[in-house]
């Protein structure tokens, strides 16, 4: 399998905060990767740094190959990296479907601006067929006129995934999908990660659920205090005494990880 994502030994300061310490992770062309931690432990960060948000005081990222860390978080994005939110915050006057159409712009981009008449009402009808299929896929029709902004968290994050689809990303990096959604929802969540991996996205799942994550993940990645302590299957990670002590809390040991 070749690489897809590369993080070769990043760091992130903030201020005199080191948040990532020579991180090192491969994500693999059509893997599912999962990433864990504590709280605090940097997960988020590195998505940050992998969309461009979080600038690196060492270290390189690649996608396919190419070195993107100097890259504007637009440029990386086109390249076909996407991510939802942890906490996804939306606009108040935008229904969820006019959100997720909006999405699908990021990438016509220029082009689609300069579209009249008939091509564009074309375009905009393909849009809007492709955010009512994506919608109704994530359970969301019901919604899909109320502002995205009133809609429940659960909802919202899966509105987050309904418009990085619309833009047909190459990788997407999914920041804990499953907090706040209805216990009810998670199998069906698991179930369209699975969908959109079998159309070719290469994902990466920072979750805390290891039902979740055993579920869905081919591999995951422990960060403890910024640095990577765990690279193993799902399964593996139960007997890994590093991931107990530091994810799990020595006192905790077991238990712990099967209740989180
Ligand atoms: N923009 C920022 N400025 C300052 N500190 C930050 C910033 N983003 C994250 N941090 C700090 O980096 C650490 C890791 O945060 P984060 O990546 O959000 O962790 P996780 O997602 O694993 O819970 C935390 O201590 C957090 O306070
Ligand atoms: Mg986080």
């Amino acid at each position: 399998m070749s690489a897809l994502l590369e993080l070769d030994g990043i760091a992130i300061h903030y201020g005199g905060n080191i948040v990532l310490s020579g991180l090192a992770l491969t994500v693999g062309s059509g893997e599912i990767v999962g990433l864990l931690g504590p709280n605090g432990s940097g997960k988020s960060t590195v998505l940050n740094a992998v969309t461009g948000f979080a600038p690196l005081a060492s270290g390189e990222i690649r996608f396919d190959g190419q070195r993107i860390d100097r890259f504007s978080p637009q440029r990386i994005a086109q390249l076909g990296i996407r991510r939802t939110f942890q906490l996804p915050s939306m606009p108040a006057r935008m229904s969820v479907l006019e959100l997720t159409m909006a999405a699908s712009s990021e990438r016509h981009g220029i082009g689609a601006a300069l579209l009249r008449g008939p091509a564009m009402r074309a375009l905009e009808q393909k849009t809007r067929d492709r955010a009512r299929a994506l919608l109704d896929e994530l359970k969301l029709a019901a919604v899909a006129h109320l502002p995205a902004a009133s809609i429940s968290g659960g909802q919202k994050k899966l509105l987050g995934i309904a418009c990085a689809m619309m833009t047909e990303p190459k990788l997407l990096l999914l920041d804990e999908p499953t907090a706040g959604v209805h216990p009810n929802l998670r199998g069906e969540l698991v179930a369209e990660l699975r969908r959109i991996h079998r159309l070719g996205v290469t994902l990466m799942v920072i979750e805390h659920d290891m039902h979740f994550i055993r579920e869905l993940c081919d591999r995951c990645v422990v960060l403890d205090r910024g640095a990577a302590i765990a690279n193993c299957k799902p399964a593996e990670l139960e007997r890994n005494r590093r991931v107990l002590d530091a994810y799990l809390g020595r006192a905790h040991g077991r238990r712990s990880l099967e209740a989180s």
